[in-house]
């Protein structure tokens, strides 16, 4: 029996692999490489001394859905596929949620016709919204994610529940990431993202590797520590074994449930920016930008519910997050 993991060469799903056939769990990996690598797949082979089979594909041909689904005993799904780039979304909706949307549709039907109930679907801190307080809870209500990645998101963890709903012998778990970052160990592995990156910390390793001038900071006149934003970012290894937790809750309820993955602890920019300075020996200059639209102050998680239900708590700290980051980027200078 395997596991499907959509999105299976990407950054996330990647280091969830190599966690999931250390752990002895079969591995199917679809992916369209939209926006990863094939040397990943390879990489995930070297690095767990186990083989997977890959279906490359698109979830938009349902075809090679169903094909994934008839050739493999599929006990349970991981489902990472999805596009991701927050701007990009804004500028091209239908792309988003036609892609994020139909795909899972596509994946649930196939589900649906081979008897496979089990999912877990990987979810966002976006879907939070605006939160009223720190630190965040699965409880809180959702809010009005800003974009319309976000709103993808938030409406795939509509769909998923609405589907146990209707028939209660599915298992669905939602994990709602904070910021993963870091990489693998052995720096085979990382976030290896295409053109300029969004996110901060590949910002800032492509600024130490020199291939981009400084790092904007945007916004220090938030409430917070210092006025920049505060995040909660989780090492990727640790929340890869997050999924080695929640595949082996969805095997023992039948329901929906839900868990932040983060590690409970907000760092800055500026903060991220030292204690990346301090792991690498290398100075990131920065400049103080306008904020960016749609960001908030503060966001960090209450991880206590994946701690009592899971048995999962994030082992490293922002040190080895900057450190293991910093090592791929080093060993990969241009990527994978
Ligand atoms: C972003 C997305 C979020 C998504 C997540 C995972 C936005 C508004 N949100 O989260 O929906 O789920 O990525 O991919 O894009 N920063 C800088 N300079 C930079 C880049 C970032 O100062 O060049 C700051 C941001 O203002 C923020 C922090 O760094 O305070 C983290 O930003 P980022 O890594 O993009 O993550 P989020 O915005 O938290």
């Amino acid at each position: 029996m395997a596991i499907l993991v959509t999105g299976g060469a990407g950054f996330i799903g990647s280091h969830t692999c190599v966690e999931l056939l250390q752990s002895g769990e079969e591995v199917v990996i679809f992916d369209s490489f939209a926006n990863s690598k094939p040397r990943a797949v390879e990489l995930i082979e070297e690095l767990s001394g186990k083989k997977v089979r890959l279906y490359h594909a698109d979830l938009l041909d349902a075809n090679e859905v169903e094909r994934a689904f008839a050739e493999n005993a599929i006990e349970s799904v991981i489902h990472f596929a999805g596009l991701k780039a927050v701007g990009e979304s804004v500028q091209k909706p239908l792309l988003y949620y036609h892609n994020n949307l139909t795909g899972t549709f596509h994946l649930i039907d196939a589900m649906q016709r081979h008897g496979v109930k089990r999912i877990v679907f990987s979810s966002s801190a976006t879907v939070y919204g605006m939160p009223k307080e720190v630190p965040m809870r699965e409880d809180f209500p959702t809010g009005q994610p800003e974009n319309p990645y976000g709103r993808t998101k938030l409406m795939i963890e509509q769909i998923l529940t609405d589907i146990q709903r209707a028939d209660p012998t599915w298992s669905v778990v939602l994990l709602r990431y904070f910021n993963p970052i870091g990489a693998h160990k052995s720096g085979k592995i990382g976030e290896d993202p295409n053109g300029i990156p969004n996110n901060l910390m590949p910002y800032i390793c492509q600024v130490a590797a020199g291939r981009l001038d400084h790092l904007n900071v945007f916004g220090n006149d938030y409430p917070t520590h210092d006025g920049t934003g505060v995040r909660d970012y989780i090492h990727v290894v640790d929340l890869a074994r997050g999924h080695v937790k929640a595949i082996a809750k969805a095997r023992s309820f039948q329901g929906t449930e839900i868990y932040n993955l983060g590690t409970g602890i907000g760092y800055s920019v500026l903060d991220v920016v030292h204690a990346f300075e301090r792991a690498s020996g290398v100075k990131i200059p920065y400049q103080i930008a306008p904020r960016r639209a749609g960001d908030i102050a503060e966001c960090f998680a209450d991880p206590a519910k994946a701690k009592r239900e899971l048995g999962w708590t994030a082992q490293y700290g922002l040190d080895e997050m900057c450190a293991d980051a910093w090592n791929f980027i080093q060993k990969n200078p241009n990527g994978l």
